[in-house]
């Protein structure tokens, strides 16, 4: 981006502010860290001793990279949900307010719910599914809205041991379809409809679509826009009926440590979406603790993630560290430009956030419509703001940190993946000045280190110093994934084959002589979408189910706000002819294979693909084209047909 030049190198000190009081400061990082490593099974039980466990762990890690076998806290016994939940009430928190619920509209009342209520809730909600016959160990399917509910519904799932697959409410009926079959779920939680921005998200109707495909024993229906809905009589029950008498109790049920606690599905490079499957003990303790140092969440305090549940950020972000920590977190349903592009600071002046963590797509849409929508409402309250998703630019990390931090709240840019669990790298707030573009430093427990191509090691902890190169991470920590849901051996090739005996990121990533690290993008096949992950080769197979579409070929390129953008060069079948029309058909054709998130942004027709002799499509030139660097070509003589590329250019050029 054209600003990072023009920031480099400049380091913003930790405010004054930040440092009193803070749990952490630079000293206590640099000790905490330095024990991780050199102690990391007394660090991490000193860490899982702020949780309750039915029986406490006297085993800690247990992990390899080669074979891959990750284990952590393995004979202990615990459940998120008591942790959650139950252990405040029963320490005297039962009043505090966990969770308070905005609504897309304004006008709309807000609704507050203490962790009594919360819990009463999720207990009506888990005797509900009891009664529908979900048992431990069942997959049950969550496709909710941003509703208090669709957090009910992943913690009752939790506190009865079944595994919940949270869907993202704006993926299409196949893409609900898929994960239904993929892990063989049979129970669905959904809710009428979403509401977003005013418009309704019909998600009983997507829920009926995709169940035309496949079947599953029941559906619970949440009531929550009262919009028409059709029920299929014995599959089909609405909570607010079916849940009538159900028992006010319901113990927690025991759960082993490395039992699973959820799915949820991602884009890899290649192939269908994986179930990346996090188990119990590891994930309570990494995203409780995670969320308290990275956040330095204090007592009393507001906390507001403007992620959706159906990511990996909503989950540990919005109801896993926040509930178990006992602090109380915002739920906003709506969107950030509606009814205008003042609402999250609307509402973070209504609700006196004192954290707040979001997307830099967010920041860089909210950035172009002015400072008008900031400077009218009063965000003293903000005390620590954070970024998750991409990379942040550093124009868009200046403009949050002056106008929304009014130059002095700390900025943590949390880098981070599903597959992780929880933060991975971030400066903490009272602890480590802060660089614009920069994550910053391994989290307590991570041990990055940036390899060439051919594995060599370029740099990492214990070497210092500065280099470029593929992210990986050398050692276990409680957070991570354990298993892609019934292929084993795809977790271990996607993750371990490329460097034997490492975690693989994917992504690319300089470290600096400071020991900051600066993540430089997916160097795979994946792209990154508004913060969303998009597999390339989803959209291409999106694509060529078209019966118009002989060939595709995706990729990423810079987008302004969205930060990339999705490219997609086309080949038609014979006889068939490009227009506007077909653009458009396209375009909608992929919206409903997969969701409005995979909708592409420019639809580039070509008699044919640039490839080797040997078939293979040269991605590094469609990138170079999509871009719009033509200066870089590379080597295009290998190509099958050379000429291909001059119009490809052209194509391109002309648009
Ligand atoms: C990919 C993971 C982590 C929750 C949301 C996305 C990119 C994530 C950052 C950041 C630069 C980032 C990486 C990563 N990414 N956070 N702070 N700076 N890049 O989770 O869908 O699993 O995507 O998002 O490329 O690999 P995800």
């Amino acid at each position: 981006m054209q600003d990072t030049l023009e920031h480099a190198g400049e380091i913003v000190p930790v405010p004054a502010a930040a440092i009193e009081g803070t749990s952490c400061t630079g000293g206590q990082y640099d000790a905490m860290y330095a024990r991780s490593m050199d102690d990391p099974d007394a660090f991490w039980l000193e860490q899982a001793e702020r949780l309750d466990w039915f029986k406490k762990p006297t085993k800690i890690s247990g992990w390899s990279f080669d074979p891959v076998e990750i284990k952590w806290f393995e004979d202990g016994e615990l459940n998120i949900c008591h942790n959650a939940l139950d252990r405040h009430v029963a320490n005297g928190r039962g009043d505090q307010t966990a969770l308070i619920f905005e609504p897309d509209s304004p006008e709309d009342p807000v609704r507050k719910f203490t962790y009594a209520e919360i819990l009463e809730n999720v207990i009506r909600m888990a005797n509900t599914l009891k009664k529908m016959g979900v048992q431990r160990g069942d997959r049950v399917t969550v496709y909710m809205p941003m509703v208090p509910e669709g957090a009910f519904a992943m913690l009752a799932c939790a506190r009865i041991g079944a595994v919940h697959s949270v869907v993202f409410g704006g993926f299409s009926p196949d893409a609900i379809a898929n994960r239904i079959e993929d892990c063989q779920s049979d129970y669905v939680i959904c809710a009428d409809e979403g509401l977003r921005g005013s418009k309704r998200v019909p998600l009983k109707a997507n829920v009926d679509a995709a169940l035309e495909k496949i079947s599953v024993k029941a559906v619970l229906v949440i009531r929550h826009t009262g919009g028409d809905v059709a029920m299929t009589e014995g599959r089909d029950h609405w909570f607010h009926e079916y849940s009538e008498g159900v028992s006010t109790e319901c113990p927690c049920e025991v759960m082993n440590a490395e039992d699973p606690l959820f799915i949820l599905y991602t884009s890899g490079s290649t192939g269908k979406p994986k179930g990346v499957v996090h188990t119990t003990g590891g994930y309570s303790v990494w995203t409780e603790t995670t969320f308290r140092y990275t956040f330095d969440y204090r007592e009393g305090e507001v906390y507001w993630c403007t992620a959706d549940i159906g990511w990996v950020t909503g989950h540990s972000y919005i109801v896993y560290g926040p509930l178990q920590a006992g602090g109380t977190a915002l739920m906003f349903e709506g969107v950030p430009n509606y009814p205008a592009h003042d609402r999250f600071w609307q509402v973070v002046d209504k609700h006196k956030v004192n954290i707040f963590y979001t997307a830099p797509t967010a920041i860089r849409a909210l950035m172009r419509e002015g400072n008008d929508h900031v400077t009218k409402h009063d965000l003293s309250s903000l005390r620590v703001l954070g970024t998750v998703g991409e990379p942040i630019n550093p124009e868009a990390w200046r403009w949050y940190h002056e106008l929304v931090g009014h130059g002095e709240a700390p900025i943590v840019d949390t880098w981070w993946q599903t597959e992780t669990g929880g933060h991975m790298i971030t400066t903490l707030p009272g602890a480590h000045p802060m660089k614009p573009g920069s994550a910053g430093r391994p989290f307590f427990g991570i041990a990055p280190q940036l390899v060439d191509n051919d594995g060599t090691v370029l740099a990492d902890e214990s070497t210092g110093g500065a280099a470029e190169g593929n992210l990986c991470i050398i050692r276990s920590w409680p957070g991570q994934a354990r298993t892609v849901y019934g292929d084993h051996e795809r977790f271990i090739q996607t993750y371990f084959s490329t460097y034997r005996g490492k975690y693989f990121t994917g992504d690319g990533c300089r470290r600096d002589e400071d020991g900051y690290y600066w993540i430089t993008g997916r160097v795979d096949d994946v792209i990154n979408v508004s913060g969303h992950r998009m597999g390339t080769a989803e959209v291409e197979s999106a694509l060529v189910l078209h019966e118009k579409v002989a060939e595709a070929a995706v990729v990423g390129y810079p987008h302004d706000i969205k930060g990339q953008g999705i490219y997609c060069y086309v080949t038609l079948n014979a006889g068939v002819d490009a227009d506007d029309a077909l653009t458009k058909e396209l375009r909608a054709w992929v919206r409903t294979e997969i969701g409005p998130i995979a909708t592409p942004d420019h639809l580039h027709f070509t008699p044919g693909l640039p490839k080797t002799r040997s078939g293979k499509i040269m991605r590094r030139i469609l990138r170079k084209i999509a871009e719009n660097d033509y200066g870089s070509l590379g080597d295009t003589s290998t190509l099958a047909d050379p000429s291909l590329v001059d119009g490809l250019i052209e194509g391109r050029l002309n648009r």
